[in-house]
């Protein structure tokens, strides 16, 4: 009868955390101001804790669930709150289940190299900048510094034959923050300067701190791409007392803002339109040109950088044929066989990392580099070069 009364605590508290864990992430997606999200964050977090602590002792009692005045009421709002734990448990493992059976299309993946840079054994305590942060990366399996490089070669519908072969570094929530110092980003820079990309993509949450702006001529001013750097901004650059700052810093050292706009470039004699989503934080979303939709004619290939994957809908009606995101930080800690529990996103973790192909948009989510937590297990940072290919890749 205990064994049964405990499993039943059990189960309900990890429904209780299945369900604040679905409303942490939908508020992390919304598009509240900074002040909003972190007085509700702090809400959530008293109101998780008081209210599992009344379901563990409701339940630990002689009687759960029933007792007379003048604690009926009480009761039952506890009764009907256990009876949401358990069908948002029910919910997590139908949908778990789910995903086991059929997993996601990874035909458009080609291959995908992976160099590991295990900058603890490189650099050592100057790329830390904060003591908490040495004592997090001091954690074992904390991957704050085992950046992964991953040259990703990837087969894209629609690719005009000229654009075979064209080379995109993204990089993603670097989060300048002091917590890593400019010495981490500049190697990051460093090496995807090496992979001599045709453009490099920065799909947004670049600084958190208005002092750390001026590290941009020393780390991302030193990007170098063929055919131009393009940069948007996320939901942590909107926490800057002066957003108009950091875009000017940005654009001075020569990255061009795609935040909210679109234009079309030539790219081996070829137009491409790149177009930059920041709602729901930035809004509105970018007007397209005209030339983009020309009825009757070939659309024109298109890439669309947005910091949220959750405007994957909004690319698929406006035909986009590559999508770029971040935002999510791939869950930052990923239990072994539950994967990423955490995710910033109206969809939870549906789109946490990785290729996803929803015709006629393929989207790429990438890891991240950084975080305001410095935690990171099974979830190593991400920089990514996207090699694209035109063969015809449909089964
Ligand atoms: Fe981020």
């Amino acid at each position: 009868m205990i064994v049964l009364s405990l499993l039943l605590v059990l189960v309900t508290l990890l429904g209780h955390l299945a369900l604040w864990t679905w409303l942490y992430n939908r508020l992390h997606a919304s598009g509240f101001s900074t002040g909003v999200v972190l007085a509700l964050e702090k809400l959530t977090m008293v109101l998780v804790t008081v209210s599992a602590a009344l379901l563990t002792v409701e339940m630990s009692s002689r009687r759960p669930f029933v007792s007379g005045a003048p604690w009926d009421g009480v009761d039952r709002l506890l009764m009907a709150y256990a009876l949401a734990c358990w069908i948002m448990l029910g919910r997590v493992v139908f949908k778990w289940i789910g995903q086991r059976s059929s997993p996601r299309d990874q035909s458009a993946l080609i291959s995908n190299h992976t160099e590991r840079l295990t900058m603890k054994d490189h650099a050592g305590d100057r790329l830390i900048g904060r003591r908490s942060t040495r004592l997090a990366g001091a954690i074992p399996l904390n991957q704050i510094l085992d950046v992964h490089f991953q040259h990703k070669t990837i087969r894209v519908e629609n690719l005009p034959e000229s654009l075979h072969g064209l080379r995109i570094a993204q990089l993603s929530d670097l989060h300048f923050t002091g917590q890593l110092t400019p010495r981490f980003f500049e190697t990051v820079v460093h090496r995807a300067n090496a992979w001599q990309p045709d453009l490099v993509c920065l799909t947004g949450d670049l600084v958190d701190k208005a002092a750390c702006i001026d590290w941009i001529p020393e780390t991302l001013g030193r990007l170098v791409a063929r055919c131009g750097c393009y940069f948007i901004l996320g939901n942590h650059d909107q926490r800057l007392p002066d957003v108009s700052r950091l875009r000017r810093a940005l654009t001075d050292v020569g990255l061009e803002d795609l935040g909210g706009s679109a234009v079309i470039r030539t790219i081996a004699e070829t137009p491409v339109l790149l177009a930059g989503n920041e709602c729901p934080w930035f809004p509105p979303a970018p007007n397209l040109p005209r030339q983009a939709h020309a009825p009757g004619s070939v659309p024109i290939f298109s890439i669309l950088l947005s910091h949220s994957p959750d405007q994957l809908p909004w690319a698929r009606r406006e035909g986009f044929n590559l999508m770029l995101s971040g935002h999510t930080h791939g869950g930052q800690i990923r239990f072994p066989l539950v994967g990423p529990v955490v995710c910033p996103s109206r969809f939870g973790v549906q789109y946490a990392s990785g290729l996803y192909w929803e015709p006629p948009t393929l989207m790429h989510v990438n890891r991240g580099l950084s975080g305001v937590h410095p935690l990171r297990f099974g979830c190593p940072p991400e920089v990514t070069l996207l090699e694209l290919q035109n063969e015809d890749w449909r089964p």
